[in-house]
């Protein structure tokens, strides 16, 4: 269902009469496309306190590998990396205030202003404090920017290990993902040997593959390079091969929920094993839980979260992800913020956020694997365009950037996460949101 408030908005008239009446603007985001696969221009590079990044082989030197001319000032900048890491007390507070205050108005439409956090030192408190301060900051920021502007805060102490995530954030790739926190390890990384195919070599499965988000998963890493093992129910077999026969992948046409289905999906993987596990079937029955039965109940819960850790158990006990592996489940951020109507697919996907902290850790301990998540927000798909008119319309504005998101703002986010140089990234929760207000 086409976004028309979006397309008149984009039109002088739209401009013009909305402006008069107040309503919302929303800016048509600039997202990747073969054509246009990168941001040009300049990248403003600022700080606020003393930043343990510096030096030789640091933050300077991965910012010079985005393709972005790095500046120190800039007239109109795409991008504004303010490193706050150095950020321990009120006064070094008060230098974000004043790297960022005079330069705002002056971001490109659809531009980036990341803000680089250190984690919470729990042994000062004066740091910890200034330092969650910046997540007020930062979520306030993205707020009220406007133009299709992103703002994100990023917690890292090492930029190699946060290389792949600024990279996904300094590109159009990042379009919808708006107000997150992300944490990033100090994982040893290695580059991939080609920054455009960083999957190349690689195998992937996607559940839920024969449409919406899944099938813009399965399409995303068949461009990163992976070959794409595409699941979905027999019932949508049709859709599914001509899917995976569209991305040079196969098809599996299984019931995520079958018994043996871990074992049908080791069965049907190369021998070498899988790279890219990506959870991404999830149906929904909506009802209030005064009118909800078991029936509606328990799908759901099989669907989006039991057969989630089935497979994840199955797949890890037999060794079916190779180490450096990665695991990216969808939740929502209904699981989040909960949402009337849906204790039962609220519930699925909390469960699914909490699978995701409690596994991150010994994944990578014992596996070298890590586990993600990517919660979406109002996302143009089949599942949005049956909700009436009037929610529909509120979930497309009720967040930052005005808009809906679309099935491919997932899939760069789950490619983000799939990448091989993400192994910094663990545990964590991303919404692809355009900052919902929702849960926010
Ligand atoms: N669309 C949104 O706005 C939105 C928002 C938040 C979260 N999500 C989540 O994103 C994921 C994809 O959503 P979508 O909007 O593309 O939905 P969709 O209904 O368009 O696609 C879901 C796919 O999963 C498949 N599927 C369902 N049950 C299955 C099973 N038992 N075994 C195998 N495959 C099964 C379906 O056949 C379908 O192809 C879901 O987990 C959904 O909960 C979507």
């Amino acid at each position: 269902m086409a976004d028309r408030y979006l397309s008149f908005t984009g039109t002088a008239p739209g401009r013009f009469l909305t402006r008069r009446l107040g309503l919302p603007q929303p800016t048509a985001l600039h997202r990747w496309s073969a054509e246009h696969p990168s941001f040009t221009g300049e990248l403003l590079h600022l700080g606020a306190g003393k930043s343990p990044l510096d030096g030789p082989d640091g933050l300077a030197a991965v910012l010079a590998r985005t393709g972005l001319a790095v500046r120190a000032r800039s007239e109109r900048p795409v991008a504004v990396v303010l490193d706050a890491t150095g950020v321990t007390d009120i006064d070094t507070l008060a230098e974000v205030h004043a790297a960022l205050h005079p330069v705002v108005r002056s971001v490109a439409r659809s531009g980036r202003v990341i803000v680089l956090g250190a984690p919470l030192d729990t042994a000062d408190h004066h740091q910890a404090a200034v330092q969650q301060a910046l997540e007020g900051f930062v979520r306030s920021l993205g707020k009220e920017i406007g133009r299709g502007i992103t703002v994100t805060l990023l917690r890292l102490t090492d930029a190699n290990a946060a290389e792949s995530t600024l990279r996904f954030l300094l590109s159009p790739k990042s379009a919808y993902v708006s107000g997150q926190v992300i944490g990033i390890g100090g994982a040893e990384v290695t580059a991939p040997a080609d920054w455009a195919l960083p999957l190349a070599g690689r195998t992937a499965l996607v559940t839920g593959a024969a449409r919406g988000i899944g099938e813009a998963v399965a399409a995303t890493l068949a461009r990163d390079g992976a070959r794409v093992v595409c699941l979905d129910v027999p019932g949508a077999a049709v859709e599914l091969e001509s899917v995976a026969g569209r991305l040079g992948g196969t098809a599996l046409a299984l019931d995520i929920t079958a018994p043996d289905a871990g074992a049908r999906i080791l069965a049907a993987l190369p021998s070498d094993g899988l790279d890219v596990l990506v959870h991404n079937a999830g149906i929904t029955r909506d009802r209030r839980l005064v009118n909800m039965a078991a029936e509606r109940w328990s799908p759901v819960l099989d669907v989006n979260l039991a057969s989630v850790l089935r497979t994840t158990d199955a797949l890890l006990s037999a060794g079916g992800l190779r180490t450096g592996g990665r695991i990216v489940a969808t939740a929502s951020i209904a699981g989040l913020a909960g949402n009337a109507g849906q204790t039962n697919y609220a519930a699925s996907k909390a469960g699914v956020a909490g699978l995701v902290r409690a596994l991150a850790p010994t994944a990578a301990a014992e596996h070298g694997i890590t586990v993600n998540a990517v919660a979406p927000g109002f996302i143009e798909t089949k599942m949005t365009a049956a909700v009436p008119l009037f929610i529909r319309e509120a979930g497309r504005r009720m967040n930052s950037l005005g808009q809906g998101g679309l099935p491919v703002d997932v899939a760069e986010t789950t490619a983000w996460l799939a990448h091989p140089a993400s192994g910094g990234v663990n545990g964590q929760v991303v919404r692809v949101c355009g900052q919902s207000l929702l849960g926010a």
